[in-house]
């Protein structure tokens, strides 16, 4: 067995690279020269450009889909002792923006085999406290919309998606983050498409998107951002208490020129995404189901299960075995609840939650950017089977 790493040291394959073009670097160049860095008309034509992809109704940038996901919950108007239901298997971000919107996190365990939150035990969840439901579209696979729209209307409860991973993601020919009442997205450097940091909330009515726009810049009156302009100097009035949540021409010019290859993008994903699947089908490690009936699947990460009960390895060592082929690899996630904070906070234990505690002690993310070469692709595949050699062989679903 050869003992030299796939690659070498100085061709080490960084997990979630993106792809940066020509058109987004010169965009960018131009912003500078004309001195309007800050949130200008580029940011308004991005969120015209993100409406119009997504078939929303309206969209307001904001510089995270973390700043996305506070300004939500504090839209729909979250007091103490509110409870919101969302899932153990996503980043921090989720359940901190419930926290800071001064409501209670509740979590409801996933479906072992798609990742996502499991409606019936959403359900199994509510009480005469909750006011809204936080899906998350893991990995870019929409969530159970027909069960959990049934369950807003049922129990009158509001629904934010966490739209971080879901893009190019649809439901039944519906986009994701245009079921509820507002769907949050990720620009972040990892994303599908990128602006460095950013994010966008889309919002089904228009008081909605205007109460977040004020939010988002200190609540101050709508368009106070043209202040500068050559309109004329404009007062503004401050009519809430409000963050500096808004995102930069600068970031727009990046994500302007993304926007237009999202579906290249997506079309190159897919294709490595289903080149993992077959290379992997006969190893012992579990690998994605395929994307449900009716659905288009964002194919954002493509995670594996490394089960040392059937592999033989366990996963942190297969995740230094990944880094020492100098193949960068990811951890999407460990389950909320195995985070020291929110024991503390709220007792949370993993065991309550099993399904999420597994994947999150097995799960490993591989590259899968659109910037991969062939090549890469191919030493992602010589690394893994490299790697489990050593174990036994068998594939299983994710289930
Ligand atoms: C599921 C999920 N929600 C929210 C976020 C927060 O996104 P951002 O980094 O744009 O704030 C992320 C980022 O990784 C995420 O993966």
């Amino acid at each position: 067995m050869s003992t030299s790493p796939i690659r070498s040291k100085d061709r080490f394959l960084i997990f979630g690279s993106p792809a940066i073009e020509d058109a987004e670097i010169e965009e960018v160049v131009a912003t500078m020269r004309t001195g309007w860095l800050g949130t200008g008309p580029k940011v308004a034509q991005f969120e015209r450009d993100i409406a119009r992809y997504k078939s929303a109704s309206h969209s307001v940038a904001v510089n995270s889909c973390t700043a996305a996901l506070h300004l939500s919950m504090l839209a729909i108007g979250l007091k103490e002792g509110d409870e919101v239901i969302t899932t153990p298997m996503t980043f921090c971000a989720t359940v901190n923006a419930i926290i800071h919107a001064g409501a209670t996190p509740v979590l409801a365990d996933i479906d072992h085999s798609t990742f996502n939150i499991d409606p019936v035990k959403v359900e199994a969840k509510i009480t005469n406290r909750t006011r809204a439901i936080v899906p998350v579209h893991f990995a870019g696979r929409p969530c159970d919309m027909d069960a959990l729209c049934a369950l807003s209307r049922r129990y009158n409860l509001k629904l934010i998606e966490d739209c971080a991973h879901a893009i190019e993601t649809e439901y039944r020919g519906q986009h994701a983050g245009t079921f509820g009442d507002f769907g949050c997205l990720s620009f972040y450097v990892t994303k599908n498409i990128v602006t460095g940091e950013g994010g966008m909330v889309l919002a089904t009515n228009e008081e909605d998107a205007g109460r977040i726009k004020v939010l988002s810049l200190h609540g101050m009156s709508k368009d106070a951002w043209k202040r500068f302009s050559d309109e004329g100097y404009k007062h503004y009035a401050v009519i809430q208490a409000g963050f500096k949540y808004n995102m930069m021409d600068l970031q727009a010019a990046i994500g302007i020129h993304q926007l237009q290859r999202v579906e290249e993008y997506w079309l190159r994903r897919q294709q490595i995404w289903r080149q993992y699947n077959e290379a992997f089908a006969d190893l012992s490690i579990g690998i994605p189901i395929d994307p449900e009936p009716e659905t288009r699947h964002a194919y954002h990460l493509y995670t594996i299960l490394v089960d040392e009960k059937s592999t033989g390895i366990s996963r942190d060592t297969f995740l230094n075995s990944m880094a020492a082929e100098h193949i960068g690899v990811g951890v999407h996630y460990l389950s909320v609840p195995e985070h020291p904070y929110y024991q503390e906070r709220f007792g949370w234990r993993p065991e309550q939650y099993p399904h999420a505690m597994h994947v999150g002690r097995c799960t490993v993310s591989l590259p899968i950017s659109a910037k991969l070469t062939d090549d890469d692709v191919s030493d992602v595949i010589a690394a893994v089977v490299k790697i489990l050699r050593s174990g036994r062989p068998h594939a299983t679903r994710h289930s």
